[in-house]
Protein backbone atom coordinates (compact mmCIF):
# COMPACT_ATOMS: atom_id res chain seq x y z
CA UNK A 1 0.00 0.00 0.00
CA UNK A 2 2.96 2.98 1.14
CA UNK A 3 0.70 5.89 2.04
CA UNK A 4 -1.08 6.76 4.81
CA UNK A 5 -3.04 4.39 7.33
CA UNK A 6 -5.62 5.92 9.50
CA UNK A 7 -6.97 3.60 12.61
CA UNK A 8 -10.17 3.96 14.64
CA UNK A 9 -10.37 2.07 17.88
CA UNK A 10 -13.67 0.98 19.94
CA UNK A 11 -17.03 2.51 19.69
CA UNK A 12 -16.02 5.38 17.13
CA UNK A 13 -17.58 3.21 15.01
CA UNK A 14 -21.04 5.11 15.58
CA UNK A 15 -19.61 8.18 15.68
CA UNK A 16 -22.46 10.74 15.70
CA UNK A 17 -25.08 8.66 17.55
CA UNK A 18 -22.67 8.68 20.28
CA UNK A 19 -22.18 11.68 23.29
CA UNK A 20 -22.58 14.16 20.51
CA UNK A 21 -21.84 17.08 22.73
CA UNK A 22 -18.42 15.38 23.95
CA UNK A 23 -18.05 13.84 20.32
CA UNK A 24 -19.47 15.70 17.79
CA UNK A 25 -22.16 15.19 15.20
CA UNK A 26 -19.53 13.66 12.19
CA UNK A 27 -19.82 10.15 11.63
CA UNK A 28 -16.33 8.20 11.01
CA UNK A 29 -17.23 7.77 7.40
CA UNK A 30 -17.87 11.82 7.17
CA UNK A 31 -14.51 11.87 8.64
CA UNK A 32 -12.82 9.31 6.22
CA UNK A 33 -14.37 10.97 3.29
CA UNK A 34 -12.96 14.21 3.56
CA UNK A 35 -9.38 12.70 4.65
CA UNK A 36 -9.33 10.45 1.62
CA UNK A 37 -10.52 13.93 -0.49
CA UNK A 38 -7.53 15.29 1.11
CA UNK A 39 -5.04 12.98 0.48
CA UNK A 40 -6.15 13.06 -3.13
CA UNK A 41 -5.52 16.29 -3.81
CA UNK A 42 -1.98 15.87 -2.17
CA UNK A 43 -1.52 12.66 -4.08
CA UNK A 44 -1.42 10.40 -1.32
CA UNK A 45 -2.96 6.82 -0.92
CA UNK A 46 -4.86 6.82 2.06
CA UNK A 47 -6.63 3.63 4.01
CA UNK A 48 -9.17 3.18 6.81
CA UNK A 49 -9.29 0.66 9.25
CA UNK A 50 -12.24 0.90 12.44
CA UNK A 51 -12.35 -1.77 15.11
CA UNK A 52 -13.83 -2.83 18.13
CA UNK A 53 -11.05 -5.61 18.91
CA UNK A 54 -7.42 -4.56 20.12
CA UNK A 55 -6.00 -7.59 18.95
CA UNK A 56 -6.88 -6.79 15.41
CA UNK A 57 -5.57 -3.36 16.20
CA UNK A 58 -2.25 -4.86 17.10
CA UNK A 59 -2.69 -7.31 13.47
CA UNK A 60 -3.47 -4.09 11.81
CA UNK A 61 -0.31 -2.20 12.99
CA UNK A 62 2.26 -5.34 12.65
CA UNK A 63 1.04 -6.51 8.79
CA UNK A 64 0.84 -2.70 7.15
CA UNK A 65 3.22 -1.58 4.97
CA UNK A 66 1.78 2.33 5.22
CA UNK A 67 4.58 5.32 5.60
CA UNK A 68 2.57 6.97 8.41
CA UNK A 69 -0.16 5.84 10.48
CA UNK A 70 -3.21 8.46 11.99
CA UNK A 71 -4.60 6.60 15.19
CA UNK A 72 -7.52 7.30 17.43
CA UNK A 73 -6.99 4.79 20.04
CA UNK A 74 -10.05 5.28 21.80
CA UNK A 75 -10.47 3.90 25.45
CA UNK A 76 -7.21 1.89 24.22
CA UNK A 77 -5.22 5.09 25.34
CA UNK A 78 -5.84 4.79 28.52
CA UNK A 79 -5.48 0.58 28.95
CA UNK A 80 -3.44 -0.77 25.77
CA UNK A 81 0.32 -2.02 25.76
CA UNK A 82 -0.40 -4.34 23.64
CA UNK A 83 -1.26 -0.98 21.24
CA UNK A 84 1.24 0.76 22.31
CA UNK A 85 4.18 -1.65 22.01
CA UNK A 86 3.29 -2.54 18.60
CA UNK A 87 3.12 1.17 17.41
CA UNK A 88 6.60 1.42 19.15
CA UNK A 89 7.68 -1.22 17.20
CA UNK A 90 7.17 0.62 13.54
CA UNK A 91 9.79 3.31 12.86
CA UNK A 92 7.26 5.70 11.23
CA UNK A 93 5.73 9.07 11.85
CA UNK A 94 2.30 8.47 13.37
CA UNK A 95 -0.13 10.92 14.86
CA UNK A 96 -2.39 10.22 17.75
CA UNK A 97 -5.55 12.33 17.74
CA UNK A 98 -8.22 12.50 19.96
CA UNK A 99 -12.25 13.98 18.99
CA UNK A 100 -12.31 15.59 22.61
CA UNK A 101 -9.80 17.04 24.84
CA UNK A 102 -9.15 14.07 27.20
CA UNK A 103 -6.89 16.34 29.66
CA UNK A 104 -10.50 17.97 30.39
CA UNK A 105 -12.03 14.93 31.29
CA UNK A 106 -12.36 11.92 33.72
CA UNK A 107 -9.50 11.12 35.47
CA UNK A 108 -8.31 8.11 34.20
CA UNK A 109 -8.67 9.54 30.77
CA UNK A 110 -5.61 11.78 31.74
CA UNK A 111 -2.78 9.36 30.57
CA UNK A 112 -2.71 8.34 26.96
CA UNK A 113 -0.16 5.11 27.37
CA UNK A 114 0.43 5.88 23.19
CA UNK A 115 1.99 9.64 23.90
CA UNK A 116 5.35 8.49 24.90
CA UNK A 117 5.98 6.24 21.44
CA UNK A 118 3.68 8.70 18.80
CA UNK A 119 5.63 11.27 16.81
CA UNK A 120 2.37 13.87 18.51
CA UNK A 121 -0.55 13.96 19.73
CA UNK A 122 -3.85 16.12 19.00
CA UNK A 123 -6.57 16.29 21.26
CA UNK A 124 -9.85 18.44 21.48
CA UNK A 125 -10.59 19.84 18.59
CA UNK A 126 -13.00 17.48 17.08
CA UNK A 127 -13.01 15.97 13.78
CA UNK A 128 -10.84 18.98 12.57
CA UNK A 129 -8.12 17.20 14.59
CA UNK A 130 -7.98 14.30 12.08
CA UNK A 131 -7.69 16.70 9.27
CA UNK A 132 -4.57 18.28 10.76
CA UNK A 133 -2.92 15.31 11.61
CA UNK A 134 -3.34 14.04 8.22
CA UNK A 135 -1.55 17.48 7.04
CA UNK A 136 0.99 17.27 9.73
CA UNK A 137 1.62 13.60 8.54
CA UNK A 138 1.85 14.03 5.13
CA UNK A 139 4.44 16.73 5.93
CA UNK A 140 6.76 14.72 8.03
CA UNK A 141 6.41 11.61 5.58
CA UNK A 142 8.12 14.03 2.69
CA UNK A 143 10.43 15.01 5.07
CA UNK A 144 12.07 11.58 5.76
CA UNK A 145 12.20 11.19 1.67
C1 LIG B 1 -11.41 9.42 22.48
C2 LIG B 1 -11.22 9.68 23.98
C3 LIG B 1 -11.19 8.38 24.75
O1 LIG B 1 -11.01 8.65 26.15
C4 LIG B 1 -12.51 7.65 24.59
O2 LIG B 1 -12.46 6.40 25.24
C5 LIG B 1 -12.90 7.49 23.16
C6 LIG B 1 -12.64 8.56 22.21
C7 LIG B 1 -11.61 10.74 21.69
O3 LIG B 1 -11.52 10.68 20.47
O4 LIG B 1 -11.88 11.79 22.27
O5 LIG B 1 -13.55 6.51 22.80
O6 LIG B 1 -10.26 8.78 21.96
Amino acid sequence: MAGILVINGPNLDILGKREESVYGKLTIDEINAKLEEKAGKAGKKIEFYQSNHEGDMVDRINGTDAEGILINPAAYTHTSVAIRDALSARDIPVIEVHLSNIYAREEFRHKSLMAPVVTGQISGLGGRGYFLALEALMELIDERK
